[in-house]
């Protein structure tokens, strides 16, 4: 019995030399101090058929034992922990100096920045922001904007139509008929909102597409407000030395009708590629409110003066950033979104 119990310490030792972790020491100490199958607990279990005469010593020595295997791995599991701190904090596995993993920030689209932007520079002047349905009538769209019957952007091939009378917006424009019925003048708004053209998607168009009305309704407004009021809102946007310039145009809804350029804003005017070596880029259609569109919403043109004008977004974020292309407003893809 002796002999053996000098077998299992021997066994015992080689077993702990290779123990290396705190799970291993746990199975170390399973198989020799187990409860059922414990090598040891067999052996003291086996004491009752040790010679009453040698009982004691063999006694003894088992206890000895055991107190050895426990304490050698309580010292052992010691070692363990304090040698894998001690790693951590040599910076094996944890370096606390290093730098942070930043989690990149969201920010918003660069179609709603410049939406925002725009609604801004139209409150500091005093205006506020009217809504309008994307589905809406032929009469707001085309009829009381004085658009006529035959006007092609009236065609099959151009808008949206649900029904007869039901179409997609071709433009923000009715929602200055529904607030002229809503409101009385004097009227200071602007509705931006989401427009659809029968348009094949390409580097310029695309069948959805941002656009922002404005209109002022008032009783002693005249051309120079309408002119000084583009010319604000264009420096505001683009930059101070931005120059404004304004073409005869027509517009059912509007007369007279204009149509305005800014200077280039990648050649500054010094004729470009982007502005086809003429300096200037045409960016919104405007004018003073025709006095037949004020007849539908039941406003006195004898009193009352307005101005108009209608941009898109998508083509003010494209002059503004310097994109050349409307569909990436579109895609999503990251690469191009984190730019802005
Ligand atoms: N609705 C026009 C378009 O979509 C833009 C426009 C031109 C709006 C002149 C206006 C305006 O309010 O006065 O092309």
């Amino acid at each position: 019995m002796l002999e053996k119990l000098a077998a299992l310490k021997q066994s015992f030792e080689s077993d702990l030399a290779q123990a290396r972790s705190g799970r291993q020491l746990s199975l170390l100490r399973d198989r020799y101090l187990g409860r059922k199958g414990g090598r040891l607990t067999l052996m003291m279990k086996g004491l009752k058929s040790v010679a009453v005469d040698d009982r004691k010593e063999v006694g003894r020595s088992l206890n000895q034992l055991k107190a050895r295997i426990e304490t050698a791995i309580e010292t052992a599991r010691q070692r363990i922990e304090s040698e894998s701190t001690r790693q951590e904090s040599a910076g094996i596995t944890l370096d606390v100096t290093l730098p942070g993993k930043r989690r990149a920030l969201g920010h918003l689209h660069p179609l709603t920045r410049v939406r925002r932007d725009i609604e801004e520079i139209f409150y500091s002047i005093g205006y506020s922001v009217a809504d309008g349905p994307e589905i809406e009538t032929t009469y707001y769209n085309f009829e009381a904007l004085n658009i006529p019957e035959d006007h092609p952007a009236r065609d099959q091939g151009d808008t949206f139509y649900l029904s007869e009378n039901l179409l997609l917006r071709t433009h923000t424009s009715p929602v200055q008929i529904r607030t002229m019925k809503r409101l009385r003048p004097p009227l200071r708004i602007i509705c931006p909102g989401t427009v659809y053209r029968r348009d094949n998607p390409d580097a310029t168009h695309s069948p959805v597409f941002q656009q922002i009305e404005g209109l002022a309704v008032d009783e002693h407004l005249t051309f120079r407000d309408f002119k000084g009021t583009m010319e604000y809102f264009l420096k505001a946007f683009f930059s101070e030395g931005t120059r404004v310039r304004f073409r005869p145009s027509y517009f059912g809804f509007t007369e007279p009708s204009a149509e305005v350029d800014i200077s280039c804003t990648f050649c500054a005017g010094s004729r470009c590629r982007v502005c086809k070596q003429t300096g200037w880029i045409e960016v919104l259609g405007a004018g003073m409110v025709d006095p037949e569109v004020f007849r539908h919403v039941g406003i006195d043109s004898e009193r009352h003066i307005g101005f108009a004008f209608g941009a898109g977004i998508e083509r003010f974020a494209m002059i503004k950033y310097g994109v050349d292309n409307i569909q990436n407003f579109y895609q999503n893809d990251l690469r191009f979104l984190r730019q802005f």
